[in-house]
């Protein structure tokens, strides 16, 4: 939710802002908007609401000054609708200073009533606009950016970051952070700030995180980190691992069908390193200390969404595995009923974009009852790592279109290193157990690059079912958490009424929703499996049938049972159960993709949505 650019240094300002602006975009947003202070030092806005276009259309019918220090943001509404008005920056000090913002200020009411007792009076709805008001009065008393500043996000309550700039101090651009992502770019006489790395990553891939209360300030030539009382911070820096043609299309359609296809090596870089011989060895748990893990009693699981569904598949592997038990919950559940910590209960949060305020929540209410927190995270310089004692990164690669879908596969796997990382130093698995799981994550690269094979038939179907307005997903144990999030994809891409249920819960209610032509994607368990549970799934799916189901069946290779009940069947390749829902999620995903596109929606930004949801 809403970008943030910064930047000075000797380019144009606008092409890096608006460059910054659309590597951005990915994070959702109603409007945008731009400040520049040109080489006479003016500044100049242009804002508007709507996709970006709108923004470069008002530039090049009412051009700005451009220079050498500049701002920009993409606003997800919050405090007033999508208009110009209330799209950012807005200005303060007689406009001779722009603010933009991601979040909320909670206490802006009182704010804006004191401004008003003052005289100040206001043009938007925003509490940005109270915030710009404020800077202004402080920069009025100090005459110094910096110092009003400081004493600005002194004032404020709730989840913030600010930019600010000030036409009588050309060369300098501020930040702030609390509870909001802001990482800086390191360049060479120039220097950037966004709200996560993509905004700069095409000049530099030298970054640093602003941490949790903390201000910046840069210049062409210098960053200075300070604490909300002005003392001096020690910054580390890191290199971001990927590129900007990373973060391109690179001839895809979309961002999603280059993310559905890149999901082979999302799992082989999330596995990358962490295979010693027949054995996991995850180093970032092997640093986080084996004694600890062996301690663990509980094993509680935050997520929302997407993450969420994968940690539910993880549950059924951790458990069998390791042998401690796991809960999942939703993380903006979590914290508002008091759940029961304690110092033997390990918390993992799952987050792709490690942002996510709800779960950024939760972690803190965990460490603050005194659990251990270890995040599972797709982004460097992300808030959630730096807020749990330990990080196991996924390497998905940058995922741009809203839906998650590498991300979710790269979740996965990574929570399956944690469980057979887990099992080996708990040793409840045999080293031979082991090393069938560690061939079976290996093999997985090269399953999934089978099932996307099967992608021109998936396609035809969705472009069959266009019209639908209805479509259910059955599951059963694994294939459960998957049947919910083929579900959620479906809702999210293409606007249909969409629910996963587990299978054995059918005739429990959901029964009745079946109706002649209702369509049911079922996946099946293999007739392999352990517990058994193909003859019931294959049941389930006879009892839908006869009401007139219309059972899109995910199956696997050669499994002959399913083929007399269902109107279309997915093949997927041999695996062991708790590896099947890495394979049989991909036709799902690309089903809501091509559903999406065959209704003429927007693939990679769904309406309503954002990709990184950084408030509550
Ligand atoms: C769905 C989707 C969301 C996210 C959820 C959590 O396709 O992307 O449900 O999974 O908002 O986001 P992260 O993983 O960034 O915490």
């Amino acid at each position: 939710m809403c970008g943030i650019v910064g930047y000075v240094g000797d380019k144009k300002s606008l092409e890096v802002l608006v460059g910054g602006l659309r590597r951005l975009e990915y994070r959702g947003y109603d409007s945008a908007g731009v400040a520049v202070i040109d080489d006479h030092g003016e500044l100049g806005v242009a804002k508007k609401s709507g996709k970006l276009v709108k923004l470069t259309d008002e530039l090049a019918a009412h051009p700005i000054g451009d220079g050498r220090a500049g701002i920009g943001h993409t606003r997800w509404a919050t405090h007033g609708g999508p208009t110009d008005v209330n799209a950012h920056p807005h200005l303060g000090d007689d406009g001779k200073l722009a603010l933009i913002h991601n979040g909320i200020i909670e206490n802006f009411s009182e704010l804006k009533a004191e401004l008003l007792a003052e005289g100040y009076s206001f043009t938007s709805e925003t509490d940005t606009e109270v915030a710009a008001a404020l800077l202004g009065r402080e920069y009025r008393a100090t005459g110094d950016l910096r110092a009003a500043f400081q004493s600005t996000v002194g004032r404020l309550d709730g989840a913030f970051t600010l930019l600010a700039l000030h036409s009588d101090e050309p060369n300098l651009v501020v930040g702030a952070r609390r509870n909001s992502p802001l990482v800086i770019g390191i360049g060479d006489g120039e220097n950037f700030l966004g709200s996560d790395v993509a905004a700069f990553v095409q000049y530099t891939r030298t970054a640093m995180a602003v941490g949790q209360d903390q201000i910046v300030a840069i210049t062409p030539e210098s960053v200075t980190v300070t604490d909300f009382a002005g003392a001096p911070v020690e910054m580390e820096t890191f290199q971001v691992e990927w590129d900007a043609a990373a973060a391109d299309k690179g001839g895809w359609s979309s961002f999603m069908a280059k993310e559905v296809a890149e999901q082979p090596d999302a799992v082989a870089n999330t596995l990358r390193g962490r295979i010693v011989g027949d054995a996991v060895v995850v180093p970032e748990l092997t640093a986080f200390g084996d004694e600890v893990l062996a301690g663990i009693r509980r094993i509680v699981i935050i997520a929302c969404g997407t993450a969420a569904y994968a940690g539910m598949t993880a549950q059924y592997a951790i458990e069998k595995w390791a042998r401690v038990p796991v809960t999942i919950e939703l993380s903006h559940e979590f914290r508002y009923r008091e759940p029961v910590i304690t110092d033997d209960t390990l918390v993992i949060s799952i987050s792709q974009s490690g942002e996510t305020m709800d779960t950024l929540m939760a972690v803190k209410y965990a460490r603050e009852a005194g659990a251990r927190v270890i995040s599972i995270c797709n982004t460097q310089g992300a808030t959630i790592p730096r807020e749990s004692d330990a990080v196991v990164y996924t390497h998905a690669g940058p995922e741009v279109a809203v839906a998650s879908t590498k991300a979710f596969v790269a979740q996965i796997t990574a929570l399956y290193l944690f469980g057979l990382h887990l099992a080996r130093v708990r040793g409840t698995l045999s080293a031979a157990e082991q090393a069938v799981q560690v061939a079976e994550l290996i093999a997985v690269p090269a399953k999934i690059a089978t099932v996307l094979e099967s992608s021109a038939s998936i396609a035809q179907l969705a472009h069959w079912m266009a019209d639908t307005r209805s479509v259910l997903f059955l599951g059963r144990n694994v294939g459960f958490p998957i049947a919910m999030e083929g579900a959620l994809k479906l809702k999210e891409l293409a606007y249909i009424h969409a629910e996963g249920f587990a299978a054995g819960e059918l005739k429990h209610g959901p029964i009745a929703l079946i109706e002649p032509g209702q369509p049911v994607f079922v996946v099946v368990p293999s007739p392999r499996g352990s517990a058994s549970l193909h003859p019931k799934v294959v049941s389930n799916i006879q009892e839908i049938r006869a009401r007139g189901a219309r059972v899109i069946a995910i199956a696997e290779q050669g499994d002959a049972a399913v083929l007399p009940f269902a109107d279309e069947v997915v093949h997927i390749p041999l695996a062991a159960p708790l590896f099947e829902p890495l394979l049989a999620v991909i036709p799902l995903q690309i089903f809501a993709m091509e559903l999406s596109i065959a209704k003429g929606l927007d693939v990679d930004q769904p309406r309503n949505l954002a990709k990184s949801v950084t408030v509550e």
